[in-house]
């Protein structure tokens, strides 16, 4: 599966962060205010040594309790105003932010329904769901906090370092002394941290793979007992990941380590040095409480910027992989050939070449060359082998996959001119494997089409069955509501093919799964249907190909004959061979 990508070329979070500018842009006003706000709480914080200086030195030395007691609340005062700051800059961001995610996330999924189906059969769908929710939850906490804290922070410790020089510049160099190896240390992690990020979000999306597959085969699983092997395969995923998580855990232990021990060794040295200072007469007690203190406000600061790069680094990797999904181009890219005129109405297929992107370079193509003219009004079954391609053939039309080579004309338009919505009113299709939504019964067949007749749409499919349901159209049916069998899903599904009376329809196999009354009820209101429309039925029983005017039959990726039922009986041998199996007679029409 090449979902999960090495990340060879050199990276730089920065750039990959900058990308998100275009979500951020609209908030940009209040991030900034918020920052800001940040900063001046920290210098807010960094008055209270000065204050402590003043009363050391003043009051203090000169035992003047009123002085103490005003510098008490002066530093109460600086306190509450530190916390009211923070508390108005964590205000400032929460709503926009999760604004900006929710709309980073709607993009993405809009994205995700404009990619061809091509897209979705290379990708793994734990993959695009670990993108849309839990990377993008990183991108909002990197907005929330690193980004705003490794700028605040960096300005808190500029003059922090600032002040201390000021007051000594001996001690101030102590101090100091630590910051080349952190610096170098900050850097090293960094870059490693990034790819060990990348790894366990990419096995985050592994492990959801299998999770969704899981619940979704649910059946099948129990059915073979597969459940060992499945619990195995997630075991082992799971185990993956932890030791990916727990190499994160041992980088960030070791920066913590080097940023948390060299400063403190710098200020304990600093508190010997000055302490001898003060106790030769060259220092006042005042200044070494200041600069104390100063450097201890300085800690959180310094010790924090481990974390807050952790999170960019995170945030970087969850910023590049939402990209990497984004950066997919949408099928409508896909040039658009030139109008063919209108003199061959119908629908054509002329020289129609597909092959899967995912197939092997030197396996023949599934559809090598497919010539069929469907005339106006007519209905052509198709008949084959299974697996020779049909289902193939009439995802095409509805442009679920783009052609290799050839074309594919509704009259005389090429669909690939056509504007996609242009083409989903002309063409209807239901799937073998009808998929039903989370929604009512009615929204399920309408599916947005507000002026559908939806009686007349499940009389044709007969499925009145839905009437018996215990609220009607209106009851909940798909993942979320009530689970219908394979045959009432078909018929839901052949519902909404019809219910638009598109001018085109495309029917997989539409009648595959139901019992042979309740398929002669369906195919007798469907020939009413078909009289109006142009279609297109994949069929495998003599019954369901006697509704349609013609059969073709796809055999070697090829349109090999195409005539009525009885015409290809007796002269095409491997029709009659397909048609045998199924034990009816073909001559009750
Ligand atoms: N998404 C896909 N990616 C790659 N190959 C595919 C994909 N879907 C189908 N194929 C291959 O294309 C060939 C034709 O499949 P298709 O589903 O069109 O057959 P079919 O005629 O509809 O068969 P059936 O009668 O069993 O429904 C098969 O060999 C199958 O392996
Ligand atoms: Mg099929």
């Amino acid at each position: 599966m090449p979902t999960t990508r090495a990340t060879a070329e050199e990276h730089s979070a920065v750039r990959t962060l900058l990308r998100l500018w275009p979500y951020v842009r609209p908030v940009r006003a209040r991030l900034f205010t918020a920052a800001f706000v940040a900063v001046l709480a920290s210098c807010t914080g960094l008055v209270i040594p000065l204050v402590l200086k003043w009363m050391v030195d003043g009051p203090v030395a000169g035992r003047d309790p009123a002085g103490v007691w005003l510098g008490a609340l002066f530093l109460l005062l600086l306190g509450l105003g530190e916390a009211l700051l923070f508390g108005l800059r964590r205000w400032l961001v929460a709503r926009p932010l999760s604004r900006v995610e929710a709309e980073m996330r709607a993009d993405l999924y809009g994205h995700l329904q404009r990619l061809p189906v091509s897209f979705h059969d290379r990708w793994a769908s734990g993959q695009l769901l670990s993108r849309g929710t839990t990377d993008l939850m990183l991108v909002r906490m990197f907005l929330a906090f690193p980004l705003t804290f490794l700028l605040v922070n960096g300005v808190t410790i500029l003059i922090g370092v600032t002040i201390m020089l000021l007051q000594d510049w001996t001690l101030g160099l102590v101090i100091l002394g630590p910051a080349v190896p952190v610096i170098v240390t900050c850097v090293l992690f960094e870059r490693r941290y990034f790819h060990v990020a990348r790894l366990a979000q990419d096995q985050v999306g592994d492990l959801t793979t299998v999770v969704e597959e899981s619940v979704l085969g649910i059946r099948v699983i129990k059915g073979f007992g597969r459940h060992r092997s499945q619990a195995q395969a997630f075991r082992e995923l799971s185990g993956t990941l932890r030791g990916t998580e727990l190499r994160k855990a041992r980088l960030l232990a070791a920066i913590w380590g080097v940023i948390v021990t060299l400063p403190e060794i710098a200020i304990g040295a600093a508190l010997v040095l000055g302490s001898v200072q003060v106790a030769d007469g060259d220092l006042s007690a005042g200044t070494l409480v200041a600069f104390l203190s100063t450097a201890l406000a300085l800690r959180w600061p310094v010790d924090s910027i481990g974390f807050l790069l952790a999170i960019s680094q995170d945030a970087a990797s969850a910023t590049e992989r939402y990209f990497e999904v984004m950066d997919e181009t949408p099928e409508d890219a896909a040039v658009a050939a030139a109008d063919a005129g209108r003199e061959d109405m119908g629908l054509r297929f002329d020289h129609v070449v597909f092959r899967y992107p995912d197939a092997p370079e030197d396996s023949p193509p599934v559809l090598d060359r497919v010539d069929l003219h469907i005339r106006p009004g007519e209905s052509m079954a198709l008949v084959g082998a299974t697996g020779s391609g049909k289902t193939t053939l009439t995802a095409l039309v509805p442009r679920l996959h783009e052609l290799t080579s050839g074309r594919i004309t509704l009259d005389g338009r090429d669909i690939t001119a056509l504007p996609r919505e242009t083409l989903r009113e002309l063409v209807a299709v239901a799937f073998e494997e009808p998929t039903l939504f989370s929604a009512s019964v009615g929204e399920n067949v309408l599916m947005g089409d507000e002026e559908g007749d939806l009686d007349r749409a499940l009389a044709v499919a007969q499925a009145e069955f839905v009437h018996a349901l215990p609220q009607g159209t209106g009851t909940q049916v798909g993942e979320q509501g009530l689970s219908l069998s394979g045959g009432q899903r078909q018929r839901l599904a052949l519902a909404r093919a019809v219910v638009g009376r598109p001018r085109f329809l495309v029917l997989d196999d539409p009648l595959s799964a139901l019992d042979v009354h309740t398929e002669a009820a369906v195919e007798a209101a469907l020939r009413e249907v078909l009289a109006e429309t142009t279609a297109l039925i994949v069929a495998h029983r003599p019954s369901t190909v006697l509704l349609a005017d013609r059969v073709a039959l796809l055999s070697g990726g090829r349109i090999t004959a195409v005539g009525t039922h009885h015409e290809l009986l007796r002269t095409n041998a491997e029709y009659a061979h397909l048609m045998s199996g199924s034990g009816e007679t073909e001559e009750n029409r």
